[in-house]
């Protein structure tokens, strides 16, 4: 797409959509709710992308779940297509383990072809991806868990940080600070629109960080169940039947926390952690991707596989499209700040 082409494509895809909960992200995505759906491996496709987008806030595709270069840009015009030509994001995780980094490059540049202006980037600091998103004139929002990590990538010249805490499905750092302390201390030193993630599954959550002085929030766990989530039925059933207190923290150990759902798969790889293992060959199978998709995702063995999540969890009560949990998160979300609005009218 033609630097004209986009300007015209984004205009465009702003006009319909008046701001309707502004803040500075709002603002920088062209969307109407400060509401992000992070990128969520193997589950963020276009249909699940789209539908975020549609109902409002901003959705990523995750660049890795594609296995190949040719899947991954079709995946980009399918969700094209289901937004209408609304702007979406693509996810670029970059991995501890430095061989997985192989063609995220390669992944960047197919998504700015197909005219994607939006990244979200994570894992590692996005040093070697940023030239080509400047260049491109793209917004980039770089996730990270620590707070001087959030100050040392907008020393770098990200357009936005998130900030995770502990409570965060999937990678949430080594910090064991939880989401609002992070903001808090965040806040004090980022002059740049901040998102807040990490155990946020009610709109009350999400009133509290705008209170905080957050531009956003990003959700990950909540919405594993949603209807256009591409898992299998069971899977979404025994996410449903999860409480606050089903996920456990693995792999503290090798530097590498992972919060997943607590099933048996997890609990062999927190014993195997507790016996001594150090080295992810140790754990062989069971921290496999792509064993997580074929037999968890695909085939619904829900105690099979890490299955990313977070204590968010307890807050998906029913499968159910993406623009309800939406629709609930705003509802709940403007009750609460009905309240604090009064509270601050009788003083
Ligand atoms: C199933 C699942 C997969 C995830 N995969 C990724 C990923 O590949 N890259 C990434 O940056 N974040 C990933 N995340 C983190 C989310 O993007 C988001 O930051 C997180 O879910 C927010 O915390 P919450 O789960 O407590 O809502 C994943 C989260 C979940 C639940």
């Amino acid at each position: 797409m033609s630097a004209n082409a986009y300007t015209a494509w984004r205009a465009e895809a702003k006009r319909p959509i008046p701001p309707q909960w502004p803040t500075r992200i709002t603002e920088l995505l062209g969307i109407r709710w400060p509401l992000l759906l992070g990128g969520m491996m193997w589950l963020s496709d276009a249909r699940l992308v789209a539908a975020m987008v549609r109902a409002g806030g901003m959705g990523f595709i995750t660049a890795r779940s594609s296995r190949t270069d040719e899947a991954f840009r079709q995946a980009l015009r399918d969700c094209r297509a289901l937004t209408g030509g609304l702007a979406f994001g693509v996810n670029l995780t970059l991995s501890r383990r430095a061989a997985h980094n192989d063609g995220m490059l390669a992944r960047l540049h197919i998504a700015l072809e197909e005219g994607v202006r939006i990244f979200e980037t994570a894992g590692l600091p996005p040093t070697q991806l940023l030239p080509a998103i400047r260049e491109a004139g793209a917004v980039v929002i770089h996730k990270c868990a620590h707070v001087r990590h959030a100050v040392a990538a907008q020393n770098m010249g990200v357009d936005a940080v998130t900030l995770v805490g502990m409570e965060e499905g999937g990678h949430p750092g080594s910090n064991p600070l939880p989401t609002f302390l992070n903001g808090a201390y965040a806040l004090e030193q980022l002059h740049i629109p901040l998102a807040l993630g990490g155990g946020i599954g009610h709109g009350r959550q999400i009133a509290a960080a705008l209170a905080l002085g957050a531009d956003a929030v990003v959700m990950g766990s909540v919405f594993t169940p949603a209807l256009e989530t591409p898992a299998h039925e069971a899977y979404k059933r025994r996410v449903v039947a999860t409480d606050a207190h089903g996920t456990r923290a693995v792999l503290g150990s090798l530097g590498d926390t992972w919060r997943v759902l607590d099933n048996d798969n997890a609990r062999k790889v927190a014993a195997l952690e507790q016996a001594g293992a150090r080295s992810y060959p140790e754990f062989g199978d069971l921290i496999s991707g792509e064993r997580t998709q074929a037999l968890a995702y695909q085939a619904g063995q829900h105690e099979e596989g890490m299955l990313s999540m977070g204590p968010a969890v307890g807050f998906a009560r029913a499968v159910e499209p993406v623009a309800g949990i939406v629709a609930r998160l705003q509802r709940e979300c403007a009750e609460a700040s009905g309240r604090f609005q009064r509270m601050l009218g009788s003083i």
